[in-house]
């Protein structure tokens, strides 16, 4: 199968997923209307209010655009991105019913990077999205083109060992990890679809940053994921969701902050 025909796969199961996540508890599209926001405590920390207040941000696949509108909220200029149509129909309804000035663009992240511009003073993006891209060297060339010198891109995500114990490899191969999976939210009532996904090791993201020419400023793991969407976590902070192996944590979320040179 051609790598288009791995993102056909991925899109129809996103598509579904988008509905499916709209209506669930795990996204909480109404306290998110009231005002909470959906960013966690790691991006929030490392990626402060002061830093995006008044920056033009990119949000690489954004879903339906609930951590693009909670930038929004704090001043950023948000443009988001995916490929998923009912995501990005979703996160333009939000974004008009808050009455906020996030714009979102139907894209895959290799065919938006075809036209990027070096206008971006942030590139953002978080949990559950490098594993959906086969070329992690073009995944990191977009971000550089995407970004104006100077600027930054910062990522928070799950971390690979964990793909290690769901039985998939840590290490990378251009040959997909192919299954039927189910979601994530509590609501997906055992619906299971077909899905490719690519394992990306630490080195390897690292790595494509730097050639890309991306000076890496900080690099952070953390034994916990703020969600509950893995079998086997137990929260033992409030929000932290952590594994045991034997007495000691493993490592579940990592995140990475650059400049572009
Ligand atoms: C786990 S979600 C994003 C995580 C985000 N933090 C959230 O939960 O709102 C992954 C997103 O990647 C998108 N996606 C997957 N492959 C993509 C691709 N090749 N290009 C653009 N978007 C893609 C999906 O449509 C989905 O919205």
């Amino acid at each position: 199968m051609s790598v288009s025909s791995y993102f056909s796969l991925n899109q129809k199961a996103w598509d579904e997923r988008a509905k499916v996540h709209f209506d669930s508890q795990f996204y909480d599209v109404n306290g998110f209307m009231q005002g909470q926001s959906s960013l966690t405590e790691i991006e929030s920390s490392e990626l402060t209010e002061i830093e995006v207040k008044g920056k033009k941000m990119l949000h690489l696949q954004c879903h339906f655009g609930l951590d693009s509108l909670s930038w929004a909220r704090l001043g950023a200029k948000v443009t988001g991105v995916d490929f998923s149509e009912p995501a990005i129909n979703k996160a333009r309804e939000l974004n008009h019913a808050l009455n906020l000035d996030a714009c979102f663009i139907c894209s895959d992240v290799y065919s938006f990077g075809e036209q990027a511009k070096a206008e971006f003073d942030i590139v953002f993006t978080s949990f559950g999205t490098i594993c959906w891209l086969p070329c992690i060297d073009t995944w990191a060339e977009v971000i550089a083109d995407s970004l104006k010198s100077g600027g930054c891109f910062y990522m928070a995500e799950f971390h690979p060992i964990r793909d290690l114990l769901d039985g998939e490899s840590y290490f990378y191969a251009p040959a997909p990890f192919v299954c039927d999976e189910g979601t994530y939210t509590e609501n997906c009532d055992g619906k299971q679809a077909s899905m490719a996904s690519w394992s990306h090791p630490l080195s390897r993201v690292i790595t494509a940053l730097i050639n890309a020419g991306i000076k890496i400023d900080m690099v952070n793991e953390f034994p916990f994921s703020p969600f509950d969407c893995f079998d086997g976590l137990e929260e033992r902070e409030p929000k932290r969701f952590s594994q045991l192996v034997g007495e000691n944590p493993l490592p579940l979320v990592y995140s990475i902050k650059g400049t572009k040179n």
